[in-house]
């Protein structure tokens, strides 16, 4: 079965799809999660699926490529889910065409540096966009600016804040993530 390493800065309910539809179908295993922040909710999410985890600060992340590769050793695919900081080149070079990202908008709409969470949908909001959704991926040395492997859209015209637009986005987000990441793994 492939491996593969979740990287995430935040509260994880993606994180968290991916993993239980890992255990679920047996498509690929989650075998760590590594974030940036230590008191992120992901890897209290982590924990509880007995999921490794590993926090990394900036210096090592960026500097201290032994540490880093070392606990990506076996994995076959990264998978970032809420990131934030930009994946430096030793690791897309370890891992080429092998770093998946999502993100909440129909790039290229609304993508770039910032633009992340709410950051996206009151973007869209305030476009007055009728349609959002997800797009996954591939991580090249930009931001949101890779081969992209997937989209799903949805009908936002009836939400009224940018919170039900992350809201309707998120739902597509866990429905279709983890698929992808599986069909996506198994075709390495
Ligand atoms: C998700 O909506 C993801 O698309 C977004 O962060 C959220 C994380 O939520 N990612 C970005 O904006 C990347 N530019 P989660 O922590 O609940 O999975």
């Amino acid at each position: 079965m492939k491996s593969i390493a979740i990287f995430a800065s935040g509260s994880g309910s993606n994180a968290e799809s991916i993993i239980q539809y890992g255990k679920l179908s047996s498509a690929y295993a989650t075998k760590l999660v590594m974030s940036n922040k230590s008191k992120a909710y992901v890897l209290e999410r982590a924990r509880k699926h007995n999921v490794d985890r590993l926090v990394v600060n900036r210096e090592q992340f960026y500097e201290d490529r032994e540490h880093v590769l070392s606990a990506l050793e076996g994995i076959d695919a990264i998978v970032l889910a809420g990131f934030l900081w930009l994946i430096p080149n030793y690791i897309i070079a370890a891992f080429p065409n092998r770093i998946l990202n999502i993100h909440p908008s129909l790039l290229p709409k609304f993508g770039g540096k910032g633009m992340y969470g709410q950051h996206v949908h009151k973007a869209v909001h305030l476009a007055e966009e009728k349609y959002s959704g997800m797009t996954v991926h591939m991580v090249n040395r930009e931001y949101d600016k890779g081969k992209v492997l997937f989209q799903a859209s949805r009908y936002i015209g009836d939400q009224e804040d940018p919170q039900g637009i992350g809201k309707a986005v998120l739902e597509l987000e866990h429905k279709y993530y983890p698929k992808v990441i599986g069909q996506f793994v198994n075709s390495l």
